[in-house]
């Protein structure tokens, strides 16, 4: 077998074999297939796609490329959530302790930011003294103990995709659907959970701006999870707009939080809801709606951020000492209804803030970020707080309220959850 081959055949839209592509993925990592070589096969993937049973099998080599985790030890049905990624996505840390609050077991490693925003350990990083890194047995402990953890993926966790995602980055292949459903499903198939949930975001600030393609993304994870003897379920959501009130890392803490309180903008508690019954009901095999029913009492009664807080103590966690920096409010000049806001604008700004990465390894500052006072359709009057910027940085405030429309005429209502992939 040899490489300028495999890349020839796909160039030519081939189907590309089980072996072929086991071959391709052992010896990238390897070192024996130059990443000269991988662009021109990732390149061609991403311009001629991969059927389903390719981006099956490209999903097990990477799967295969390192540590498998084992959650045996842990008794009853572990289930996993996912989410392809959104601009101030802080779901985790409202919809696990939720889960966690009614019994579902939930072991989840997450990864650092990618994108513009941080990712959930830089977020839970902006917690003093958190521990995100314990051993296997801690993490074990930790889930039969209180029922979830949270940690980082371990090194050994799928080399492949850190090695190919490395690569798809710097050259452009990251918005592949093939490439991007072996990405995920290779990393939720090694972490060891008996069922998935995954929030596949749709819109602006997302990955898949279309719903078409999101479905294409949805409908080849649930099949690659459910193949491999996983139960998974994919739930298309809105990601327009960004999530909640906040966007940056102790900020996003913070927000998820007063959602626990039940304080939170509502169209993010509802997809916390709607997200944590998905786990309920998998978990426990019962319908949805039985299962909303449960996880709304467990908001509204303060169970779940029990369970937050009695988490990130047990990971040694200080929620007192989390911080923020000084703030610049951001007023509407106008009056009217808000009918947009520039999702993808808001993210670079935040990532220039300090918030994000713009490469691998670049530090980020916990502290900094926005705060939205109105959300779509709401009213605006002139001189209204439409914004707070967390920076010690000098900013272009009017860089700032660029970012939002507000006209005459307020828009339809938006939908939170377009599909349901089973
Ligand atoms: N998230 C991942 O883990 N991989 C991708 O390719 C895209 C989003």
């Amino acid at each position: 077998m040899n490489i300028k081959d495999i890349i020839n055949k796909k160039e030519n839209k081939l189907e590309l074999t089980k072996e072929e592509i086991e071959y391709v993925v052992s010896n990238y990592v390897n070192g024996s297939i130059s990443d000269e070589d991988m662009t021109l096969l990732l390149s061609a993937i991403t311009k001629n796609d991969m059927t389903t049973e390719e981006t099956y099998n490209l999903t097990i080599a990477m799967l295969n490329s390192g540590d498998k985790i084992d959650l045996s030890s842990i008794e009853g049905v572990k289930i996993d959530k996912h989410s392809t990624g959104g601009i101030g996505d802080k779901t985790t840390f409202v919809v696990l302790p939720l889960a966690a609050s009614l019994g579902v077991k939930i072991a989840k490693m997450s990864g650092r930011g990618l994108g513009y925003t941080g990712g959930t350990i830089d977020k839970l990083e902006s917690i003093p003294g958190f521990k995100t890194t314990i051993t296997n047995e801690e993490f074990i402990k930790e889930v039969n103990d209180i029922n979830m953890a949270i940690v980082s993926q371990t090194e050994n966790l799928v080399p492949a995709d850190k090695k190919i995602y490395a690569l798809r980055d710097v050259t452009g292949n990251v918005e592949s659907i093939p490439l991007i459903a072996s990405s995920i499903m290779s990393k939720k198939l090694a972490s060891g959970s008996d069922k998935i949930v995954l929030d596949v975001k749709v819109g602006k600030g997302a990955f898949m701006k279309n719903l078409e393609d999101a479905k294409r993304l949805s409908r080849i994870m649930v099949d690659i999870g459910n193949k491999h003897g996983k139960e998974t379920i994919a739930i298309l959501t809105n990601m327009d707009y960004p999530l909640g009130n906040t966007v940056g890392n102790s900020l996003e803490v913070i927000d998820a939080i007063k959602t626990l309180e039940g304080k939170g903008d509502k169209n993010f508690t509802n997809l916390c809801i709607i997200l944590a019954s998905y786990m309920v009901s998998l978990s426990k095999s019962i319908s949805v709606e039985d299962a909303i029913d449960m996880v709304k009492t467990n908001l509204y009664n303060g169970e779940g951020l029990k369970k937050f807080k009695e988490f990130i103590k047990y990971q040694g966690g200080d929620l007192e000492g989390l911080k923020t920096s000084n703030s610049i409010e951001i007023y509407s000049n106008k009056s009217g209804y808000l009918t947009d806001i520039d999702t993808m604008k808001l993210a670079l700004l935040v990532r220039d803030l300090g918030a994000g990465r713009v490469n691998k390894n670049d530090n980020i500052d916990h502290t900094v970020g926005v705060e939205l006072f109105k959300h779509i359709n709401d009213k605006v009057e002139a001189n209204d707080l439409l914004l707070k910027v967390y920076t010690n940085k000098e900013i272009n405030t009017l860089e700032y309220l660029n970012l939002f429309t507000i006209s005459d005429k307020n828009i339809d209502d938006i939908k939170i959850v377009f599909d349901i992939i089973k």
